[in-house]
């Protein structure tokens, strides 16, 4: 049952509404809820997973109390993402044993690795089924299989496995959408799994793309992110930043942001068009992971601090005001005192708006989980304290300079917190809290802002919405 054998039973789906129905009949839940970790990449297939899984007669619901059909999409990038992930799906094992035809799935990046597919098999008995990235279009065949044959299923794709279009994602984050349009990598930074888990590169063809993305304008997102592993060097019919220009130029109100960015494929045509579009709204993503040249050879970037610098001027000058963020990893072997100070003096320098920062995890497979010089625990988490520390003044700084400002936000949702008040982002994605009443969610509004730290903004509407 692995590895592309198909032996799906006859009329899979059609039975698999039977089954849902027949669950509903004996006053059994027949939810499905999906549990995402990691990635942006990730929360589209999960969408992608919920709209497979409306198909076969499953109703989306957050609650897995009321869920006959369980997916747990999983992350695989870092150590404690894998634990977390292993430690909910555990949590299972107990509703299993009071509904036995709960249907429980294992999807995304964790299941491409055999070992951890050994794992499923033989320490989560309850999970009936796994699926890896490329493998997701193959639930309903999953589920049949459990359900009609009696086994259970673990998929692993091609490495290179052709896109398949016409799997429609249930969105369900309001105004914002995710648009795929390349999946996997071919970079093979040295620390990282996902070429090993997400197979090589694949373009989705633009007018494909193109398409989609006026459905989404018609039917109201208005913060659309197109989305990739390496979405700058998206190679379908065109190159990323024509394919960038024909987006922006489509009708309607709406901005385009796009992750995540690699610096060695920041083309000058690049920089050029996001220069010359409003739509493209005036953020860009782009990792830095180490300040230290000899860091960065040893991870397999393919660009140096010079080029680094060069590309954040050419975004600066094309789109004054651009808000930039990056990842840094902390701790990757060989990384001395020297090579972090470099780190440090980068973010002194480039002041990006934010950081994401990950402590250096080695990865089953990958060639620097091999390397010497593996950084002490405790030397990692000091860089760590530190990082963040220099990152938090620099952030509240520039959160500072937008007091008295009007920034024109996308009201987001209702805050969690008080049901009078929204949340929104900026263009360059800064996250604003403001009172507005809810008929505003969807709207572009003008907010004033009163106070704002290193992590949000809080102001006031410069008009009442709508007006
Ligand atoms: N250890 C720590 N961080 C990692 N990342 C990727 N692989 C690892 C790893 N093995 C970080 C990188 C990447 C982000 C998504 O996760 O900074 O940009
Ligand atoms: Fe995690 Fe990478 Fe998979 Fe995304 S692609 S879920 S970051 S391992």
């Amino acid at each position: 049952m692995e590895n592309g054998s198909r032996t799906a039973p006859e009329n899979v789906e059609e039975r698999i509404k039977e089954y849902v129905l027949s669950r509903s009949a004996a006053g059994l839940p027949t939810g499905v809820t999906v549990l995402t970790f990691g990635c942006q990449q990730n929360e589209a297939d999960s969408e992608k997973l919920l709209g497979l899984a409306s198909t076969l007669g499953f109703s989306p619901t957050d609650d897995p109390e009321e869920a006959g059909l369980i997916l747990v999409n999983t992350c695989a990038i870092r150590e404690h993402a894998e634990q977390k992930v292993l430690s909910v799906i555990g949590g299972f094992g107990r509703r299993k044993a009071e509904d036995r035809g709960l249907l429980i799935g294992v999807c995304g990046c964790m299941p491409a690795q055999s070992h951890r597919i050994e794992q499923l098999k033989k320490s989560y008995p309850y999970v009936d089924f796994s699926l890896d990235p490329s493998s997701l279009s193959r639930m309903a065949e999953a589920i049949g299989t459990r359900l009609f044959l009696g086994k259970r299923s673990f998929f692993v794709g091609e490495a290179n496995p052709p896109i398949r279009e016409g799997i429609a994602p249930l969105r369900r984050r309001g105004p914002l959408g995710w648009l795929s349009i390349m999946y996997g990598c071919n970079n093979f930074c040295s620390y990282c799994i996902v070429p090993y888990v997400r197979g090589r590169e694949r373009s989705r063809a633009s007018a494909d793309i193109v398409r989609e993305a006026e459905e989404m304008i018609a039917a109201g997102y208005r913060d659309i992110t197109l989305l990739g592993q390496n979405v700058n060097s998206y190679r379908g019919d065109c190159d990323f930043a024509a394919l960038l220009a024909r987006l922006a130029a489509l009708p309607g109100d709406f901005r385009l942001r796009f992750m995540t960015s690699h610096p060695k494929d920041v083309s000058d045509d690049l920089v050029g068009v996001i220069g010359e579009n409003e739509k493209i709204a005036p953020a860009f993503h782009l990792p830095l992971q180490s300040g230290s040249d000899a860091v960065l050879r040893a991870m397999n970037r393919r660009y140096d601090m010079q080029r680094y610098r060069e590309t954040v001027r050419k975004l600066r000058e094309a789109r004054p005001g651009i808000v930039l963020t990056s990842d840094i990893i902390v701790g990757f072997p060989g990384e001395t005192e020297a090579d972090f100070s470099e780190t440090l003096r980068a973010l002194r320098e480039i002041r990006f708006d934010m950081v994401y920062s990950f402590l250096y995890s080695p990865r089953r497979g990958t060639p620097a989980a091999g390397y010497e010089g593996q950084v002490d625990a405790e030397i990692k988490g000091e860089r760590m304290r530190r990082l963040l520390a220099l990152q938090t003044d620099i952030a509240s700084e520039i959160g500072k300079g937008y007091e008295g400002k009007t920034v024109r936000v996308l009201a987001e949702e209702i805050s969690k917190t008080d049901p009078a008040m929204l949340t929104g982002r900026t263009g360059g994605g800064k996250l604003v809290h403001f009172p507005s009443p809810a008929s505003a969610v969807g709207e572009f509004l003008d907010v004033r802002i009163e106070r704002a730290d290193a992590y949000a903004m809080y102001g006031v509407p410069a008009r009442e919405p709508g007006k």
